[in-house]
């Protein structure tokens, strides 16, 4: 049974003064995906200034409820995006589905993106966290193949997200007045 997500999709904010682990019943969103939130929100309204149409309140669902089966498949094993995104699809939200389907790897080649829509901001912000911190691509992946690349196999699957990444983080940050490096600032509110 997937946990009800529908405050999340009403776009009332979800509040919680425990600290809420991957999914559990009753925390609202995990840190982890408040951070995802955050940079992708700078990025989404960012873009939005500069002409891209984009859905913030579908991009805040998706960002919020990517990793909506972690605890489960942790629990149980299995795929959490490909889940997660099962348990939208039967909920209705198949935008939000979209999204968490291609959190972790997208289906389409960045390369040929011409402008970026909310799937490609979760995705790219997902890899700007790394457990709770607001870190840089190099940060993130280097993280990743210490804890994931212990074959060459799954190294060489590492390297290849790492390359789409940065093809990906340029078509991001392409129209944008800022740089990567400096989404934090933006959080923080010293640069608007
Ligand atoms: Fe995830």
């Amino acid at each position: 049974m997937p946990p009800p997500a529908a405050p999340l999709l009403a776009g009332r904010a979800v509040g919680s003064r425990r600290r809420a682990a991957h999914g559990r019943a009753g925390g609202g969103p995990c840190r982890r995906c408040q951070q995802v939130w955050q940079v992708a929100r700078v990025l989404g309204e960012a873009l939005v200034k500069v002409g891209i149409p984009l859905d913030l309140p579908l991009l805040r669902a998706g960002a919020l409820l990517h990793d909506i089966a972690k605890a489960e498949t942790l629990k149980n094993g299995g795929n959490h995006a490909a889940l997660g995104a099962a348990w939208l699809e039967d909920l209705g939200y198949p935008a939000v589905a979209a999204i968490i389907a291609q959190h972790v790897c997208l289906q389409r080649d960045p390369a040929t993106l011409e402008v970026p829509g909310e799937i490609e901001l979760v995705n790219y912000a997902d890899k700007r966290v790394r457990h709770t911190e607001i870190v840089s691509l190099a940060e993130r992946f280097a993280d990743l193949r210490r804890r994931y690349g212990r074959t060459p196999e799954a190294g060489r699957r590492i390297s290849a997200n790492e390359k789409r990444s940065r093809i990906l983080e340029e078509k991001i940050f392409q129209p944008l007045k800022f740089q990567p490096e400096d989404i934090l600032a933006f959080i923080h509110g010293s640069r608007l």
